[in-house]
């Protein structure tokens, strides 16, 4: 079969289309033939290395985990033999392992139905922001009805599902994005939407219930500042911190200052699990939530895509058709 292959650390030029084996999916495991893969964020630390912590994971000299992707929609192909639910033929979507290519495994509990109303194309970039929306949204967050939450990068991956899952949760909510963005973030939804390059929201009067950040581009006290004593800033990001802890510096200290600080939330981790697929296609399904696809690239022009998101400017989600 065809994958993008990274035999090294190193930047886009790094990811080669190639002829791989097909993987064999273990025994609560499901080899899904691709339709639609997406690239986000988390792809950047996979294939340049760094920060350096991450290789601990993913291979100290070279990358063991050497196709890139997460997210995923496509069609049943074979299952493991403790998979009963799942069968040939069926439309899913979720998490894999290494999605850019014409087969990937997952694991059944990360796979759900595809939501009928929606494509595959529109399917295979749901699972990962979406799923991180609701984690961050539901549980970090405990969101209630008539809540005031700001969310940081409300044009971006998570922040396009945060604003519609906070919406429809029923709170007032408040994007964060850039004037080429403002039209899209108030069509998902969002009641006010803050200009970046022309207003700060560290810095205005309004303070919020509930702040989402997808960017960490203010230090942790000042935006703190703009949450209600009895409120919370989660960080879910971090632009900076050094090659070898890199974002993980911003949330250890989050992480730390939960411990004593009433308003610092503490980091959240959303692995991707049925329940919260079932819970995203019924947002799906109710009207409530449509995936935003930036662009869509062909398999072979993975490089490509992965630098439009190392920008830190893409709208919605990138896609890859296989
Ligand atoms: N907790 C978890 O389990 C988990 C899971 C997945 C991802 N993450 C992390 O969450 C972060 C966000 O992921 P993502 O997929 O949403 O990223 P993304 O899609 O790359 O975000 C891009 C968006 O960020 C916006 N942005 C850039 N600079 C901004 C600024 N100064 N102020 C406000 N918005 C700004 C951009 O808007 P403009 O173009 O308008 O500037 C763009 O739309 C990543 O760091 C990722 O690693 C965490």
């Amino acid at each position: 079969m065809k994958a993008i292959v990274q035999h090294e650390y190193g930047g886009p030029e790094v990811f080669t289309l190639e002829d791989v084996a097909k993987p064999q999916p273990k025994d609560d495991e499901v080899l899904v033939r691709i339709h639609t893969a997406a690239i986000h964020p988390g792809d950047w630390l996979t294939m340049t290395g760094r920060p350096y912590v991450f290789r601990i994971g993913t291979g100290l000299r070279k990358p063991r985990r050497n196709t890139p992707g997460f997210d995923l929609a496509g069609t049943v192909e074979a299952v493991g033999k403790d998979v009963t639910d799942l069968h040939p033929g069926d439309e899913v979507f979720g998490e894999g392992k290494g999605t850019c290519a014409e087969f990937a495994t997952a694991k059944a509990e990360a796979l759900a139905p595809k939501p009928p109303s929606l494509s595959l194309d529109q399917a295979g970039v749901l699972a990962v922001s979406g799923v991180t929306a609701i984690k961050g949204l539901r549980d970090a967050g405990k969101l209630q009805p008539g809540m005031k939450v700001l969310i940081n990068g409300a044009s971006g991956g998570i922040g396009t599902y945060a604003v519609q899952i906070a919406k429809a949760m029923g709170a007032e909510v408040t994007g964060v994005c850039s004037t080429k963005n403002v039209e899209l973030v108030r069509s998902l939804g969002a009641d006010h939407v803050i200009d970046y390059t022309r207003e700060d929201w560290t810095k205005g009067a309004t303070r919020y219930d509930l702040i989402l950040d997808n960017v960490g581009n203010h230090s942790l006290a000042d935006s703190r500042r703009a949450a209600t004593p009895n409120g919370s800033y989660l960080s879910n990001s971090g632009i900076t911190g050094g090659r070898w802890f890199g974002p993980l510096t911003r949330m250890l200290k989050a992480a730390v200052g939960s411990i004593f600080i009433r308003n610092q939330g503490a980091p959240f981790y959303a692995p991707v699990k049925r329940a919260d697929l079932a819970e995203l296609t019924r947002y799906v399904e109710d009207g409530h939530v449509r995936p935003v696809v930036d662009r869509t690239y062909p398999l072979v022009d993975t490089a490509e895509a992965m630098a439009h998101v190392a920008t830190g400017h893409a709208s919605g989600k990138t896609a890859i058709a296989i």
